[in-house]
């Protein structure tokens, strides 16, 4: 079993489209096993972003991230950093595969909807950055 974080992104909660995002990840059979919705601010988002520090895009980016709130949750299943990838889509919409929620949602590279951890180790850093271990539930209990 594996685990990743995913938010969906200011410009998600503002589309409506929470119930969207976790709703595809339950029909792809992963489970929620921790959910919130919370504003983070610039220096929150800077550090959630700080893998990107050195990029030309970090400042509009941490920006972007702390405009408005967002629903963080950690998913879990079988290769469960992949699936949320493939489900979320290419980082620019423009090359997202049809029927990805980028491709059916997201305006631009930035304004792109949704966030999943890339590697098992950016999903440990990110789980902890939202998440207490109290907080995740089990589901083989
Ligand atoms: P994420 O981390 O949010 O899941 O997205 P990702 O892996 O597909 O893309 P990544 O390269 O990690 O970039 C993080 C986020 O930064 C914004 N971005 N803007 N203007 C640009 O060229 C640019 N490139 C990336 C996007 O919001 C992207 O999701
Ligand atoms: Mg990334």
């Amino acid at each position: 079993m594996e685990r990743t974080l995913s938010i969906v992104k200011p410009d998600g909660v503002k589309k409506n489209l929470i119930g969207e995002v976790i709703g595809r990840f339950e029909k792809a059979g992963l489970r929620i096993v921790a959910l919130r919705m919370l504003k983070m601010t610039k220096e929150e988002a800077k550090g959630f972003y700080i893998v990107h520090k050195d990029k030309p895009f970090y400042d509009s980016l941490t920006n972007f991230m702390s405009e408005g709130p967002i629903v963080v949750m950690v998913v879990e299943g079988d290769g469960a950093i992949s699936k949320v990838r493939e489900i979320m889509g290419a980082t620019n919409p423009k090359e997202a595969t049809p029927g990805t929620i980028r491709a059916d949602f997201a305006s631009d590279i930035e304004r792109n909807i949704v966030h999943g951890s890339d590697s098992p180790e950016s999903a440990s850093y990110e789980i902890g950055y939202f998440f207490p271990s109290i907080d995740l539930v089990s589901t083989t209990s």
